[in-house]
C-alpha cells in the first residue's frame, strides 16, 4: 500500500463504515481507499498515526466566489457593508481585472484551502463582463488545481441574466468554455415577475443541456422575495430533482411561518438543496433594521428536519462583500451553529455534516467518504470528534488528496497544557 493512517476515529455520517466504534486503520493504494478496519496487518510506504484523532473526508465548500477572493481594498473598501454596495464595488473593480491577477489570487486561495483540508469548492464566476476574463481565468485554475482539488464552476450572471444586456449569451458561452453549473440571481432582476422569468429561462436551459443549477436566491430581508417557490416548482416541472440548489434563501428568515410551512414540503418534493452562508448572511442581512436586528440566515434546522439537504458555504474571503475569512470551513460551521442556535448534540454533528457530506452531495462528488473504493481524500484533525473540531476550529495535522499527503501541521493539542495536564483532558477526569 502507499499509505496507512492508523488509529483513526471516524465521524458518524461521513463514513459508510460506521460499524466501527473504535479507531480504525485506513489503507490507501493508487489514490483509493482499499481497506478500513481495526489493526490492519499490512504495511505501507508511508504511515500516519492519528492516535485516536478524528479523520474525516475533506471539507467541501459548496458556495464561493473565487473570481473576487483576496481582492479586499481594490479599489476601495465596502463602507456600508451592504450587499448592494458590494455589487457596486465589484462593478468598479471588474474593468481593472487582469487574467493573471485573477489566476494568481485564485491559486493563492486554493493553497489556503488545501492547508485547511478543503479539497472541493463550487465557485460562482461572474459572466456579466462580455470579455469573460474571469471565466477564462477560473477554467485555467480548475485545470491547474485538478491534481489535488475539485473545483466546480457556476456561470453566475451577477447583474441579472435579464437585467444585464448580453448576460444570457455570455452565460451560454461560459458553459461552452467548461463552466459546469447554471447560476442565477432572480432577486436582483428589475421586478418579481422578471425574477420568476429568469428562473424559468435558466432552469429550461439547464434541463436542455443536462446541467446542474445553483442560484443565488432571495438574498434579501424582504419576506415577499419568494423565488425559491418558483425554483422548486420549475425543478419539479422539468424533472431536475436532485440537481438544483438554492443559495442563501435569506428572505425565508423573515417570511410568515404559515407560508414557510407550505414552502418547505415544496422544496423537499422537488429535491432542491439549500445552502446557507452564515458568515456572510450574519453580516450582510438586517442592515436596514434598527433593533431588533434580524440575523437573516435561512431556516437551517427547520429545513433539515423537513428532509432537505442543507449545506454551509463560505461565500466570500477578503472581497467586496466580506473583509475577513480564511478558507476554514470549521469557522463557517462554527458561525452557522451559533446563528442557527444548533447547540444540541445531534445538531452540532449536523453542522459538521453541513461542511462535509451534505455539500459533497450537492456537488455530486464521486467516491466521497471513508470506505473501500472511495477516493483517498482525507483530513486528520487535531480533535477527537466533530464537535470538538468545531469548538476548537481544530488544526489539520495532515491533509491527503488523491492518496498523497499534501499538507502537514503540528498538533497544537499535544503541546498545550492546563495546570500541568494536557489541555484536552476531560473535565470529568480533571475533577477526579
Ligand atoms: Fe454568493
Amino acid at each position: 500500500m502507499d499509505l496507512i493512517i492508523r488509529r483513526a476515529v471516524l465521524p458518524r455520517s461521513a463514513a459508510p463504515a460506521t460499524e466501527f466504534t473504535e479507531p480504525v486503520d485506513i489503507g490507501i493504494d493508487a489514490g483509493r481507499i482499499v481497506a478500513v478496519q481495526p489493526r490492519l496487518a499490512a504495511t505501507a510506504a508511508e504511515e500516519i498515526d492519528a492516535a485516536g484523532a478524528l479523520v474525516t473526508p475533506p471539507f467541501v465548500d459548496p458556495h464561493f466566489h473565487m473570481d473576487a477572493t483576496l481582492s479586499y481594498g481594490l479599489p476601495r473598501v465596502n463602507a456600508s457593508g451592504t450587499l448592494l454596495e458590494g455589487i457596486a464595488l465589484w462593478g468598479e473593480l471588474k474593468p481593472e481585472l487582469t487574467q493573471q491577477a485573477l489566476i494568481d489570487r485564485a491559486l493563492d486561495y486554493c493553497d489556503w484551502a488545501v492547508a485547511r483540508g478543503l479539497l472541493a469548492i463550487r465557485s460562482h464566476v461572474d459572466v456579466c463582463d462580455p470579455r469573460l476574463l474571469a471565466v477564462e481565468a477560473l477554467v485555467e485554475v480548475k485545470r491547474r488545481v485538478a491534481p489535488y482539488l475539485d473545483l466546480q464552476l457556476v456561470a453566475f450572471p451577477q447583474d441579472g441574466v435579464l437585467r444585464s444586456p448580453g448576460a444570457f449569451d455570455n452565460l451560454k458561452r461560459a458553459i461552452s468554455m467548461g463552466v459546469d453549473v447554471v447560476g442565477g440571481i432572480p432577486h436582483f432582476e428589475r421586478t418579481m415577475s422578471d425574477g420568476a422569468a429568469s428562473v424559468r429561462l435558466l432552469c429550461e436551459f439547464a434541463a436542455e443541456k443536462g446541467l446542474r443549477v445553483d442560484m443565488h436566491c432571495d438574498e434579501s430581508d424582504d419576506p415577499m422575495s419568494r423565488h425559491i417557490e418558483t425554483l422548486a416548482a420549475e425543478t419539479h416541472r422539468l424533472g431536475l430533482h436532485g440537481r438544483v440548489t438554492g443559495s442563501h434563501l435569506t428572505s425565508m428568515h423573515s417570511m410568515d411561518n404559515y407560508y414557510v410551512s407550505k414552502l418547505l414540503p415544496l422544496i423537499r418534493e422537488a429535491g432542491v438543496a439549500a445552502i446557507a452562508n452564515p458568515l456572510i448572511n450574519i453580516t450582510l442581512q438586517g442592515r436596514s433594521d434598527t433593533y431588533p436586528k434580524r440575523r437573516g440566515m435561512t431556516r437551517v434546522p427547520e429545513m433539515m428536519a423537513a428532509g432537505i439537504n442543507v449545506a454551509f458555504g463560505h461565500d466570500c474571503v477578503m472581497d467586496p462583500w466580506y473583509s475577513l475569512g480564511s478558507g476554514d470551513m470549521l469557522e463557517v460551521a462554527h458561525m452557522g451553529l451559533h446563528v442557527a442556535q444548533m447547540t444540541g448534540l445531534d445538531a452540532m454533528h449536523a453542522c459538521f455534516d453541513a461542511v462535509t457530506v451534505n455539500p459533497a452531495r450537492i456537488l455530486g462528488l464521486e467516491g466521497y467518504g471513508i470506505a473501500p473504493g472511495c477516493a483517498a481524500n482525507l483530513v486528520v484533525l487535531d480533535a477527537r470528534d466533530p464537535v470538538e473540531a468545531i469548538r476548537l476550529r481544530a488544526g489539520r495535522t495532515a491533509v491527503v488528496s488523491r492518496g498523497k499527503v499534501v499538507s502537514r501541521a503540528p498538533a497544537a493539542r499535544a503541546t498545550l497544557s492546563l495546570e500541568g495536564r494536557p489541555a484536552h483532558v476531560d473535565f470529568k477526569l480533571r475533577r477526579g
